[in-house]
């Protein structure tokens, strides 16, 4: 969600604390603000929306200073205003913060008692007063930030600084990830290593629980009982982390247009002509039932990756949202694997599934970014190796965790013996084709585009699939919704008559995803009953199955021939392209849509 920086540094803080932000406004753009010691002072600037704002203001009204924290926020308590911008203030310190504090309320009540009065409707400025507080009552800044976390439910990343204070910054994380950088009489902080990538290669990731004092020479790091604990340093691949958008007009351009290369090389970590290659740990013998958890466009995938397993390995799959699962607390089992998906891998309510998890059943995580805490916390993690994701609608993410999940469904299969050697090769042939698939897709992007134009002008729109195409009709409508803020409902193509029909008419578009599968005919049955009601398809399909899908539509999409099974990894592609274009047209922000960030750490 909200993105922290802070730099001890030995030149002007504010410029490079406004850089760092801006490879972390993907997390928030509600708001974004700066707080520096110079010459002692603490001193603070914050303006309301993107990032633009605040650099606008720094050229009008500079803050120096070679120490500083910087915010980037996602509204949680109070909408984006200046004085809900962090970093807040309360008499001698700053604090900027990311997650939710669950007793501000109570924390309130006491504060006032004592007096004090606080200007924003956040939870974060109570936690500056509660160290005003504390340090008004004698207490140095170490021990007044101590005796604050104690008092704190929640979830949270945090960096404190002091007035009068120019070589001292205190950290803490419970939750909300947060990662030191080393320098050369710099220290560094930021919420994640991409951050920092300029500054350093040199990171230590705090574990939770995990406060930090940091000066120019170090950092001091204690765990949630106080001990001074030893965290290693790990050597980050900073060519990895520095990217930019390569000409394209938008990340998510990019992103869509990276696909064939990013399959490729996450094909080629798990796949071999004779079948997957999965790492040691990864085995299915005795697994008798999957849960799948997961979040938003991941738990899409993991909704496809059912239809994988069950069918090609016959093992029993759940799958769930995380944000239910954890509370609803199912019962698991020794032969039960779980398996929880997320691009960031920061999900707070898919590492909080992963650790009821814990002890009860084996874990396996899916993830993009391997250092974070799901791939720590799991017991084996299998990276997909997609690269940065930056745009806020999940793309390559979301087609890379598919390739990974396919690789698992074939080891599934292999482990239990539900494929013989000629078989599993022959999937393995066809998966392997996908990546090239993917590239011919692109190429249908004129045709999308056009199509594209005519959905911004509808009000609501209707997605339709059988089998995997159903998560990936949902999928779309998810896309869609994001970033072009139009209504989109995804349905079972089967499910349509029950109910939803009643929404068709004239105005509606209806998207379906129809491969010429073993359930094209049943899918086309249901589009006649749409086309039956004055309904308008948008059928995407191949050369056969347009062709079965008759005269009547009103739009067509084509899809190279490739191999059912996976057809889900190239039908993404439309479902990506149709919600950008409409975005386009629409003239909506398609990287930065309203309400949304990109990394969700609070529930
Ligand atoms: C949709 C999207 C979100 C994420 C979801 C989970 O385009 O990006 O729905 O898929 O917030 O995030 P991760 O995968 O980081 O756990």
């Amino acid at each position: 969600m909200c993105g922290i920086v802070g730099i001890l540094g030995t030149h002007e803080v504010s410029p490079i604390i406004l850089e760092a932000l801006k490879r972390l406004e993907y997390r928030g753009y509600d708001s974004a603000g700066i707080a520096t010691v110079n010459g002692g002072a603490l001193d603070r600037r914050r303006a309301v929306g993107k990032l633009v704002n605040l650099s606008d203001r720094l050229v009008h009204d500079p803050l120096p200073g070679r120490s500083g924290i910087g915010h980037t926020r996602w509204a949680t308590h109070g909408g984006p205003s200046e004085a809900n911008a962090h970093p807040h203030r309360a008499g001698p310190v700053a604090v900027v913060h990311n997650g939710i504090i669950e007793n501000y309320a109570a924390l309130r009540t006491e504060l006032a008692e004592r007096g004090l009065a606080w200007e924003s409707e956040t939870d974060t400025e109570t936690v500056a007063l509660l160290v005003q507080a504390a340090m008004a009552d004698g207490a140095g800044p170490v021990d007044a930030v101590r005796a604050t976390l104690g008092r704190l439910h929640g979830a949270f990343a945090l960096a404190f600084l002091f007035d009068g204070q120019d070589d001292l910054m205190i950290c803490a994380r419970r939750g909300s990830p947060l990662a030191i950088g080393w320098g050369e009489g710099e220290m560094y902080l930021g919420s994640d290593a991409i951050a920092l990538a300029p500054m350093t290669s040199v990171i230590t990731y705090l574990e939770d629980g995990d406060w930090a004092v940091m000066t120019r020479h170090g950092a001091t790091v204690h765990d949630a009982q106080g001990a001074v604990v030893d965290r290693p340093r790990t050597r980050i691949d900073t060519a990895a982390a520095q990217i930019d958008k390569g000409g394209h007009r938008h990340w998510m351009a990019k992103e869509i247009a990276e696909q064939p290369a990013i399959l490729s090389d996450t094909l080629a970590h798990y796949l071999t002509p004779q079948g997957p290659a999965l790492p040691d740990g990864v085995d299915f013998a005795d697994v008798d039932r999957i849960v799948m958890v997961a979040c938003g466009s991941a738990y899409l995938a993991c909704l496809t990756a059912k239809y994988w397993i069950e069918g090609l390995a016959r093992i029993p799959v759940e799958v769930d949202v995380a944000s239910e699962f954890r509370y609803r607390e199912p019962p698991l089992g020794e032969r039960t694997l779980a398996i929880l998906v997320s691009q960031s891998g920061e999900t707070a309510d898919t590492l909080a599934a992963l650790r009821y998890c814990k002890g009860q059943a084996r874990i396996l995580s899916v993830v993009n970014v391997p250092t974070s805490s799901i791939a720590r916390e799991a017991d084996v993690t299998l990276p997909i190796h997609a690269g940065a994701e930056i745009g806020v609608a999940s793309t390559k993410a979301f087609t890379a965790q598919l390739a990974v999940l396919a690789a698992v469904a074939l080891k599934a299969a292999s482990d239990k013996g539900a494929l013989d050697a000629a078989a599993l090769a022959a999937h393995a042939a066809d998966l392997a084709r996908m990546p090239a698939l993917v590239a011919q897709a692109l190429l249908a992007e004129p045709e999308l585009q056009a199509i594209a134009r005519n959905l911004a002008e509808a009000r609501d729109i209707l997605f339709l699939g059988r089998g995997a195409m159903y998560p990936l009709a949902l999928e779309g409508a998810l896309k869609l919704k994001e970033i072009s803020y139009i209504h989109a409902e995804a349905y079972a193509a089967g499910e349509l008559k029950h109910g939803p029909i009643a929404l068709v008419d004239e105005h509606v578009p209806v998207v379906v995803f129809a491969p010429s599968d073993a359930l094209l005919p049943k899918t086309v049955s249901n589009m006649h009953e749409v086309m039956a009601r004055s309904g308008r398809i948008v059928m995407i399909g191949d050369a056969d199955s347009l062709q079965t899908g008759g005269d009547g539509l009103w739009r067509q999409a084509r899809m190279p021939q490739g191999p059912h099974l996976w057809a889900p990894l190239l039908y993404a592609v439309p479902a990506q392209l149709l919600a950008y274009h409409t975005a386009i047209a629409k003239g909506t922000d398609v990287d930065q849509p309203r309400n949304l960030a990109k990394s969700v750490t609070v529930e």
